[in-house]
């Protein structure tokens, strides 16, 4: 029996995916590299460090940590500024009434995200309040496709990875959903998201009450 939902953030929730795109491909410039949109599908998900890490990868670039730690803090500026008039007109189309609904079915609601800047995100399109439990980028070590963030958050909620869906956008995220026993539902392409139990364009067109029937 399910009885909790948990919910990525980026991508899945509200339109920040684009913003980290953005972001990390201003970075790759501003060092002399690029990278493509099919190879920004692998930074989904993933840390702040591991994506830096795989852009310096494809360019074979191999630099100082002490640069790194320049180049994170840079890429981290930039996102902050893109998101910093962020309201709830950036949520994702039908995410407010799908949490509504989830609260109203008396599932436990959970955030499982690799980002650093999550709940500052949650409180700009004033969703924090629907969450029951927050696992963010500050809490954990180990990064998607790593069941981490997915099993601290079915703790804090506890339940059990088999009463949980996950909801992610990240091919890593889906990964980790299904590794930590998860169902997983995708949020995006099913090309992309070949390992999610089902995969969805986005929030709205699921109805949360036929998904408990579904699973
Ligand atoms: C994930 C995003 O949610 O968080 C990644 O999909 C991002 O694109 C990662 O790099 C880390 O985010 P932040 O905000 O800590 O740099
Ligand atoms: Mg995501």
């Amino acid at each position: 029996m399910i009885k909790a939902f948990i919910f990525d953030l980026d991508g899945v929730l509200v339109d920040t995916a684009k913003y980290h795109f953005r972001a990390w491909k201003a970075l790759a410039n501003e060092i002399g590299i690029d990278f493509t949109e099919k190879e920004n599908e692998q930074l989904k998900g993933i840390s702040r460090k591991e994506s830096l890490e795989l852009i310096l990868g494809w360019a074979k670039l191999s630099i100082s940590e002490d640069r790194k730690l320049e180049l994170m803090e840079m890429k981290n500026t930039w996102y902050l500024q893109f998101v910093e008039n962020m309201d709830a007109s950036e949520l994702l189309k039908g995410v407010r009434e799908f949490l509504a609904q989830s609260k109203s079915l008396g599932l436990k609601i959970a955030l499982g995200s690799a980002s650093k800047n999550a709940i500052p995100i949650l409180e700009k399109t004033d969703i924090l309040t629907f969450f029951d439990a927050i696992v963010d980028g500050n809490h954990t070590t180990k990064s998607k496709p790593d069941p981490q963030v997915f099993l601290m958050g079915a703790e804090l909620l506890e339940v059990k990875p088999e009463e949980a869906v996950v909801f992610e956008d990240s091919l890593a995220g889906v990964q980790a959903a299904k590794t930590g026993g998860f169902t997983a539902i995708g949020i995006g392409s099913e090309k992309v998201l070949t390992q999610a139990d089902i995969v969805y364009k986005g929030i709205s067109e699921i109805d949360p009450k036929s998904l408990l029937k579904d699973f």
